[in-house]
């Protein structure tokens, strides 16, 4: 079989790979993926889980371009951020910022995300974009609630955060340099707000942040700009994407909308089939630490090693008719938001929660939506995305 699993194009056209997937998850499961650069390419669950939880073995912060080389401006400030640091660096950061995550605190959210939804849906009416109406505002002004960003600097951000993912989508117009540029405004950005919030603290998140945690220990300043702008580009396109693969699923199988209408309380477990289904993120990178053996394959120090969620959350192994989409299945142990061990996603509980929330508003207030033309997908292989999701909503 011909394995391309790096061809944006065919990503723009029909999303993951999904049967050449299939097929090296029975044939090759730890398999070189030629290219340059080379990379090993590791489809299994319970490999992409082991790679996952042993950063000793599996470096974050070696290589960091996915598929090319980044430029040096982009290297060094992608180096400074949690995503791509090791422990003991990472574990440091991670638990003074966790303490912002914690379902407790992102629980008290709920009544505002509502809102939020209840918003948003009330200004849809006949045609429109499912993507700009619904989708992408909603992570983002939930951000924008978690900073304590006015509702006037909603824009800005949503324009960086565009700017800095869509660098390989014409439509975008986004180029590595233009991503970097965006990047520099953020951290910028960043630091003004975190100047008003230590000036002015108030009742949010990020004041929390700000302060030391029960060890006296505090986030440095440039640490904290970094970490806002991780948030802008790690829970913004992820949510959104979850959202609007979540939404065009529901249209492919109408079954399964049916029995939301009928039961909004299935959005709970309908938030993890979709993130199952959609791996928003398909993908993430590391590095092989030493001479190794993984799936049985021989892989040597220095080596590249791509993780795919999209094919661990088909893998039959784990999910029993891994290719139906069941949006009351339980047990439901999905990776998409990681293998687990320290990168596991720090916004998990956020994102579930505006999914659940979303998906039960939708199915409570608009059960007639419907789709209205064909979806466009985002030429990317990193992020599973959709541009544009035309539906009419009654
Ligand atoms: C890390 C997925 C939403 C913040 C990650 C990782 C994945 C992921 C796959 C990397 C895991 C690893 O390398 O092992 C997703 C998906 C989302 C989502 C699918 C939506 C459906 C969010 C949201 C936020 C967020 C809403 C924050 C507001 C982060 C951060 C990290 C991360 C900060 C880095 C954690 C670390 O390095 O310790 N996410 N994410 N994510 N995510 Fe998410």
């Amino acid at each position: 079989m011909h394995i391309d699993l790096v061809d944006r194009d065919r990503y723009a056209t029909s999303g993951p790979p999904h049967e050449q997937l299939a097929w090296l998850r029975a044939n090759s499961p730890v398999h070189w993926h030629d290219g340059e650069p080379g990379f090993w390419a590791v489809t299994r669950y319970e490999d992409v889980v082991h790679v996952s939880r042993h950063s000793d073995l599996f470096s974050s912060s070696k290589k960091l371009a996915l598929f090319e080389e980044l430029p040096e401006d982009q290297i060094a400030l992608q180096r400074l951020m949690m995503l791509n640091q090791d422990p003991p660096e990472h574990t440091r950061r991670r638990s003074l910022v966790n303490r912002g995550f914690t379902p407790r605190t992102i629980g008290a959210l709920e009544q505002h995300i509502r809102d939020i939804c209840d918003d948003l849906l009330d200004k849809c009416s006949g045609e429109v974009d499912f993507v700009t109406e619904v989708s992408a505002p909603l992570p983002l002004y939930v951000i924008c609630e978690l900073l304590g960003a006015p509702a006037t600097d909603r824009d800005k951000l949503f324009s960086w955060s565009n700017r800095m993912i869509g660098a390989q989508d014409p439509d975008y117009a986004s180029t590595p340099d233009e991503g970097s540029g965006a990047a520099m405004e953020v951290y910028a950005y960043a630091n003004e707000l975190a100047a008003q919030r230590r000036a002015t603290p108030k009742n949010d998140i990020i004041t929390k942040l700000l302060q030391p945690d029960e060890k006296g220990e505090t986030l440095g300043e440039d640490e904290f700009d970094l970490f806002v702008l991780l948030l802008i580009v790690a829970g913004n396109e992820t949510t959104r994407n979850a959202a609007s693969g979540g939404m065009l699923t529901l249209f492919d199988h109408p079954d399964q909308w049916d029995r939301l209408v009928a039961d909004p309380t299935l959005a709970r477990t309908a938030a993890d089939e979709i993130v199952r289904w959609v791996s928003p993120v398909n993908l993430f990178r590391r590095t092989s630490m030493a001479d190794q053996v993984l799936g049985g394959q021989e892989i040597k120090d220095g080596d590249k090693v791509v993780v795919f969620y999209s094919s661990a959350n088909r893998d039959a192994s784990v999910f029993p008719d891994p290719d139906v989409f069941d949006i009351g299945r339980t047990p439901n142990t999905h990776i998409g938001f990681g293998g687990g061990g320290a990168h596991f996603c720090l916004g998990n509980h956020l994102a579930k929660l505006e999914l659940r929330v979303l998906f039960e508003q939708l199915a409570r207030r608009r059960p007639r939506i419907r789709q209205a033309g064909p979806a466009r997908r985002l030429r990317s292989n990193f992020i599973n995305g959709i541009k544009e999701l035309p539906v009419t909503i009654a």
